[in-house]
Parts: structure tokens; sequence; C-alpha cells
């Protein structure tokens, strides 16, 4: 294509998107920067392909090659994971989720999930979403002495509910979560167990959080988060559910499937399986457990105390009681940090208010940054967060934000 046919007014924005990435500290817990093997794949030929079906059962010729690609993610994440059956299909998230439940329960069945606002994702039974319209979802929580789940309470639930399934994994939860006495209560009260790893699958894959897969039927991540791979979804599970979760994903919910995007899950399976992958796991981890040590010191509380993962919350009101998120989600934008605003457990604030930020350390730990960085970054978010009414105090971080950054950079050259 000459340079004169390029789409200037759109490849502007790609430009302006790339500095705004490199220039500024990305905290949201649930973004990475992917490498650059995995930009390139989801941005090659298989776009132009249509596939739909499985390798040897598609519904279109010419598919060989697309085969051969999916086979390899298929096996990839099954040989990262240990699990018995892959299926690859999932657009993103929450699709993988939705298509568990029509492959195991039938409309109106009991389903045990986090409460979405200690945590849970609107996968998880939300009334706004198709999961809770279709299912009926009970919830449970995390205590409010220590703000961490508490599995006798959940087999007291599960026991008094008799559900068809119970679901664990959330959004915005800094503590393992265990996979082994839920599997015991799954057992006790003759459940299926699915562990939606979307948050931790990198951190399960590198060894930094207990494995769910021995432990789980089905277990579902998102390839885009702690995994540092494309935007995209998976479904492992053992071999008894393997057909139903196929046919739940084509032809159940899904048409073509985004084979440049399973190209590029291969990739980051593979990259995931190398010996550095579990060094920048355990570094995800240390970096957290660093800000928010930090992060306290300031005067935020961290909900539980502290954080296992790759993510912390922050209460705001111990740092400033008139402080909102949605206020300081804005001011540290202004700042160039950028996170989100999050509910915190028994928040009296609304989800779109909110007491509380949720902040994450994956994608600073893929630049390389580590401890001495996160004291910086600290740093940075209570000086503006203490000058959040001073346009000149926030440019002034955002420069000192720069020139970290500048030394982090995601994509050099
Ligand atoms: C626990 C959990 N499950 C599912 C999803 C949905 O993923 P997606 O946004 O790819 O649909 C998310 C995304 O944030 C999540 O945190």
């Amino acid at each position: 294509m000459s340079p004169a046919s390029r789409d200037e007014e759109l490849f502007s924005i790609l430009d302006r998107e790339l500095d705004r990435q490199s220039t500024t500290l990305q905290l949201i817990a649930s973004e990475n920067f992917t490498s650059r093997a995995v930009l390139e794949a989801t941005g090659s030929v298989l776009t132009n392909k249509y596939a739909e079906g499985y390798p040897g059962k598609r519904y279109y010729g010419g598919n060989q090659l697309v085969d051969e690609a999916e086979e390899l993610a298929r096996r990839r994440a099954m040989e990262l994971f240990g699990a018995e059956h892959a299926n690859v299909q999932p657009h993103a998230g929450a699709n993988a989720n939705m298509a568990v439940y029509l492959a195991v329960l039938k409309p109106g069945d009991t389903v045990l999930g986090m409460r979405l606002d200690q945590g849970g994702h609107l996968t998880h039974g939300s009334p706004v979403n198709a999961s809770g319209q279709l299912y009926r979802f009970v919830s449970y929580g995390v205590t409010e002495s220590d703000e961490r789940l508490d599995y006798d309470q959940i087999r007291d639930l599960a026991k008094a509910e008799r559900p068809r399934l119970i679901v664990a994994g959330a959004t915005a939860y800094p503590r393992v979560i265990d996979p082994e006495p839920l599997r015991r209560i799954a057992d006790e009260v003759g459940a299926l167990f699915m562990f939606d790893a979307a948050h931790v699958a990198g951190l399960v894959a590198g060894g930094a959080h207990p494995s769910p897969v021995p432990e789980a039927d089905i277990v579902t991540f998102t390839t885009h988060k702690t995994l540092r791979g494309p935007r995209g979804g998976c479904i492992l599970s053992t071999a008894e559910h393997a057909k139903a979760i196929d046919k739940a994903i084509f032809p159940g919910l899904q048409g073509g499937p985004l084979e440049h995007v399973i190209a590029a899950k291969a990739v980051a399976f593979r990259e995931a399986a190398q010996p550095e992958f579990k060094e920048y796991a355990a570094q995800i981890v240390r970096n957290a457990r660093a800000l928010a040590e930090a992060l306290a010191a300031e005067g935020f509380r961290i909900v539980s105390g502290g954080t296992d993962n790759h993510l912390m919350l922050l209460d705001l009101r111990s740092f400033d009681t008139e402080l909102s998120g949605k206020e300081a989600q804005e001011k540290l934008d202004r700042a160039g940090i950028t996170l989100n605003k999050n509910q915190i457990p028994g928040d009296p604030r609304s989800p779109f208010v909110t007491s509380g930020l949720r902040v994450g350390t994956a994608a600073v730990t893929t630049t390389g940054m580590q401890e001495p960085e996160m004291a910086q970054v600290a740093a940075f978010m209570g000086r503006a967060l203490r000058g959040r009414n001073s346009d000149q105090e926030l440019s002034a971080v955002r420069e000192e934000v720069a020139v970290l950054c500048s030394k982090f950079p995601p994509y050099p050259n």
C-alpha cells in the first residue's frame, strides 16, 4: 500500500494510543502489554478466514492451515494447564462463561457465585447480565471482619441451596481463592465446580497461584490479563464435559471463530510456558505487595490488609472521607496514572461513584518495573490525590510519571 493511501485519520489515533500507553502508568488490573509476536499474530491474514466448526470438521473449505493453528493453540493450552480438553474459540471471557452455563445448566437452575459488589463478575449472576436472567444465582461474599472468603459460610450456603453449579473466581479480590475446599463443597452437595480464572490465569500458568485445573470440572479464563495474550477467552475442562462445551460455543453461542486471535493465543500459551514467565508471575506478586505496602504508608486502607495476587483494592475513606473512587480515577488520569474506581466490601457509595480504587501490577511488571518503582508509583498517587485541586500539581506529577515511564517502554523502538 502506498503511503498516500494510508488511512492517516485512523492510524494517527493508533499512534497516539501507543504514545498514551508508553507515557502514562497502566495500573488497570485486567490489562497488560502483549508481546510483538502476539500483536503480529492478531494482525495476521488469519483474520480473512471463515472457519465455523472445529479442526477437521469445518463448514468451509481452505481450512487446513487454520486447523493447524487452532490445534496448536489447543495443545499448548492443555499442556500449559495440564487439562484434558481446551476450547480456544471464546471471543471473550463473558462468552466462555455463558457457554459453560449453556453446556451444563438448564434455565432456572440454581448456581452459587461471588457477590458482584464484593469482587464477583457480571457474568456470575448480575441481574443486568444474561447469566442472572436465565439462571437462579445465589451469592456468597467476604466476611465483614477480614474481608476474605469464608469457605465454611460457602459450605452452609451450598447445603441450604443445593446448587447445580458452584462458580468461583473474581474480578476484584486480592486474595488467593483456594480451589481445594470448593471442590470438597461441590462434592458434598453434588454440584459441578467451575473456576473463572480470568484474572489469575497468568499467575496460575507461572506457578504463583494454585491451579484450579486439578480440582474444577471446568476452568474458564481470559487470555489478555495476567496471561498477557490477545483479548479473548478459553475454556478448559475434563474430557467428560468436552463435547457439551464445544457444542455450546459453536453452534450454541458463536459463529465463525476469530482464528487470528486463536493464533495469537497459541503464541501467548507458548510464552507462558517459558521459564521467564515463572519469574514474571512471581514479580507481579512481589510488585503488588510492595505497592500495597507503599500505598498503605500514604494513608490508603488496603482492603483485607494486603494482597496475594496481582491486584489490591484501596479504601479511599481513610485517605480522605470526601474523596470518591470516581473523582480519584479522574484526577489520577490527569496525572498520567490509569486505573479504575471500584466498590469495596460494604461500600456506601454506588458502583458509579464508589469509595475505592482497584490497582493492578501485571502491565507495569511487563515493562520491567520492580519494587523501587512501586514505591515511586505510590508516592505519585498520594501526591496527585493530595494536590488534586491544583492543575499545576497534577501536571507536575504527570511529567514525573512520563520520566519514569520513559525508562520502561512497553515497546522499545
Ligand atoms: C472474573 C472475570 N470473568 C470474566 C470476565 C469477562 O471477560 P471479557 O471482558 O473478556 O468478556 C472478566 C473481565 O473482567 C473477569 O474479571
